[in-house]
C-alpha cells in the first residue's frame, strides 16, 4: 500500500501542487512551452497534431489554443466515459478546462459541466478559457477533490484526467466520487498507476508528486479502493500512446538522472490506465 505520510507531510504535498501548476500555467502562458517538470503533462503546448493521439475526441482540434496550450492530462476521460445528451458530469481536477468543455459539447444544452480544481490560478485561467469558448453550460468551482463542492446524489458521470495520482487522501476521493454520484452513475477516470511499489525515495520526492509520479498508486491498490467505497464493474485498461511521454517523463526523474533509482524498473512499472466504474444503481 502507499507510504504513510504525516498530516505535515499531506500538507507540505498539497501546497508543492498547488504551486506547481500555477507555475505551470504561468510558464505556458509566457513560453507556450510544456510547464511540467515531469509527470502529467501531455506534450509541447503547440503540438495539436501530438494531442490529438491522446484525445480521440474530434472537438479537440476545434478548441482555442489557449485552452489545448494548458492540457496536462494522460488520456481522454471524455470519450471514455461515452456521454450522453442532457448528462450531468463532474471533471476532478479540471485545470484549464479542456475536458469540461469536450464533455460540455456531449451533453449539449441541456446537460451540465463542473470542473473542480483546488488551484485559484487554473480555476482563473479556465474562467478565462470558458469566456473565449463560450460554453453556456460549463462553470468551474475551486475546492478540493477530497471535499467535493457539490451536492450530494447530483452527478451523472464523474470523469477525471491525470489528477487522484496527485492526492494525498485517495479513499477519500473515491468515497467523495461515491457520494456525489446519483444511483447507477459513471465513473471514467484516465489517472498514472504503478505495477508494484514504486521505491520509498521516490514516493517521498515532492517535485515528483506534483509531477503524477510519487503519489501514483500500484492498479490493483487503486482498483480495490474504488470497489471498497461501493463501486461495482470496476475495470482498468493500460493506454499505450504515451509509453514514449512516460519514458522520458521518468528518464528526467532527478533520482534517474544522478544514477540513484533503477530507471528500467520505474519504466517497467509507472504507466497511464483508462479507469471506469459504475454506482450500484440502489
Ligand atoms: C495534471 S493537472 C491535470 C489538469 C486537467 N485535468 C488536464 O487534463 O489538463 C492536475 C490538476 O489537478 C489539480 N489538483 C491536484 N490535486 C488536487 C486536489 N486534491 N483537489 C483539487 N484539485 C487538485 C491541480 O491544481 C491541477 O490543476
Amino acid at each position: 500500500m502507499t507510504i504513510k505520510l504525516t498530516e505535515i507531510g499531506n500538507q507540505e504535498i498539497k501546497k508543492t501542487v498547488r504551486t506547481f501548476y500555477a507555475d505551470a500555467i504561468k510558464v505556458k502562458s509566457e513560453t507556450a512551452n510544456c510547464g511540467c517538470g515531469s509527470g502529467c503533462c501531455a506534450e509541447s503546448s503547440s503540438e495539436k497534431p501530438g494531442k490529438a493521439a491522446i484525445y480521440a475526441d474530434p472537438n479537440f482540434t476545434q478548441l482555442p489554443d489557449e485552452v489545448t496550450e494548458i492540457s496536462f492530462g494522460c488520456g481522454d476521460p471524455v470519450t471514455l466515459a461515452s456521454l450522453e445528451e442532457g448528462q450531468t458530469v463532474l471533471d476532478l481536477g479540471s485545470g484549464g478546462g479542456v475536458d469540461c468543455f469536450l464533455a460540455g459539447k456531449r451533453v449539449g444544452e441541456t446537460g451540465h459541466v463542473i470542473g473542480v480544481d483546488m488551484t485559484p490560478e487554473m480555476i482563473d485561467r479556465a474562467r478565462l478559457n470558458l469566456e473565449k469558448v463560450g460554453a453556456k453550460n460549463v462553470e468551474f468551482r475551486l475546492g478540493e477533490i477530497e471535499h467535493l463542492p457539490v451536492a450530494d446524489q447530483s452527478v451523472d458521470v464523474v470523469i477525471s484526467n491525470c489528477v487522484i495520482n496527485l492526492s494525498t487522501d485517495k479513499p477519500q476521493v473515491f468515497s467523495e466520487i461515491f457520494r456525489v454520484l446519483k444511483p447507477g452513475g459513471k465513473l471514467a477516470v484516465s489517472d498514472i498507476v504503478t505495477e508494484g511499489e514504486l521505491p520509498d525515495e521516490v514516493k517521498k520526492n515532492l517535485t515528483d508528486w506534483a509531477g503524477c509520479i510519487a503519489g501514483a498508486w500500484d492498479v490493483r491498490d487503486y482498483t480495490d479502493a474504488i470497489r471498497t467505497v461501493g463501486f461495482e464493474n470496476v475495470l482498468t485498461k493500460p493506454i499505450y500512446f504515451d509509453k514514449g511521454l512516460m519514458t522520458d517523463v521518468i528518464k528526467d526523474l532527478e533520482g534517474v538522472a544522478n544514477g540513484t533509482w533503477d530507471e528500467e524498473k520505474l519504466q517497467q512499472s509507472v504507466f497511464s490506465a483508462k479507469i471506469t466504474a459504475k454506482k450500484p444503481s440502489r
